[in-house]
C-alpha cells in the first residue's frame, strides 16, 4: 500500500533589509523534517546585506532590487512586484525590510504577505522601538506578527511575543531578547500559513477557523 502524497509545500519569498537573524531562523525550520513551507527566494533592496550571504548558504535563489537604483517609489514597487512574483510564492514575508511598500504592491498579496516588527503593537508602530520602550520605563516589550495592509505597522494581528523589561536593559540588550522571541514567533506563524491553518478574512486574522484577539 503506499502513502498518500504529502502536499506541496508553501513557496515562501522572504524579503530582507540587513542582518537576517529572522531569515536565518525561518531558513532553519524550513530544514526541519516535513516542514510544510520552503523558502524559494530572498530579496534584498540593500545590496550589502548580510541576509543574502545566509541565503547563498542555504543554496536559495535570490537577488537585488536596490532601492536607489529608482526614480520613484513606484517605480521601485513595481521592480519588487516582478521580482517576487518571477518566484511564483504562496507567502511573501518581510524580516528586517526596512522600506515602506505602495498600495498596489500590498494589494496583491492581501492575506499571503506578512512582518514582524519589533513591538507589541499597537504600542511602538515606527523605528527605534527599543529605545522608546526604555525613554516610557515601560515593563513589557516583546515582538508582533501581523498580516500587511497598506498602513505602516496596523494590519491584523497574527501572534505576539512578549519580554520583560529589566532595570539594566539597554536598547541593544532589549533587541537581542526581542529578536530571540521573534526568532520563535515567525516561523511558527508561517507554519500555520502553510498549513492553511491561518487566513485573513476583511480586517481579522482567524486561526483554525476562530478570530484571533491579541
Ligand atoms: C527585527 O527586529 C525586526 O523585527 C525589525 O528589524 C529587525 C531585523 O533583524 N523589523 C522592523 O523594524 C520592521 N519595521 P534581522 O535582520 O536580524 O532579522
Amino acid at each position: 500500500m503506499s502513502l498518500p502524497d504529502r502536499p506541496s509545500p508553501c513557496r515562501v519569498v522572504v524579503l530582507v533589509s540587513g542582518h537576517g537573524s529572522n531569515l536565518q531562523s525561518i531558513l532553519d525550520k524550513a530544514q526541519t523534517p516535513a516542514c510544510a513551507f520552503e523558502v524559494v527566494g530572498v530579496i534584498s533592496n540593500e545590496p550589502t546585506a548580510h541576509g543574502l550571504k545566509r541565503a547563498d548558504h542555504a543554496g536559495v535563489a535570490n537577488n537585488i532590487v536596490h532601492h536607489l537604483d529608482f526614480e520613484s517609489r513606484d517605480a521601485f514597487d513595481r521592480a519588487l512586484g516582478a521580482a517576487i512574483d518571477r518566484h511564483q510564492p504562496d507567502l511573501v514575508v518581510l524580516a528586517g525590510f526596512m522600506r515602506i511598500l505602495g498600495t498596489a504592491l500590498v494589494g496583491a498579496y492581501t492575506g499571503r504577505m506578512m512582518n514582524i516588527h519589533p513591538s507589541l503593537l499597537p504600542e511602538y508602530r515606527g523605528l527605534n522601538t527599543h529605545t522608546r520602550v526604555l525613554a516610557d520605563s515601560a515593563r513589557c516589550h516583546g515582538a508582533t506578527v501581523h498580516f500587511v495592509v497598506p498602513a505602516l505597522d496596523a494590519g491584523p494581528i497574527i501572534l505576539q511575543g512578549r519580554v520583560l523589561v529589566m532595570p539594566d536593559d539597554t536598547p541593544e540588550s532589549l533587541a537581542e531578547r526581542v529578536r530571540q522571541v521573534e526568532h520563535q514567533i515567525y516561523p511558527t506563524a508561517i507554519t500555520w500559513f502553510a498549513q492553511k491553518r491561518l487566513s485573513l478574512v476583511g480586517q481579522c486574522a482567524y486561526l483554525d477557523g476562530l478570530p484571533i484577539t491579541p
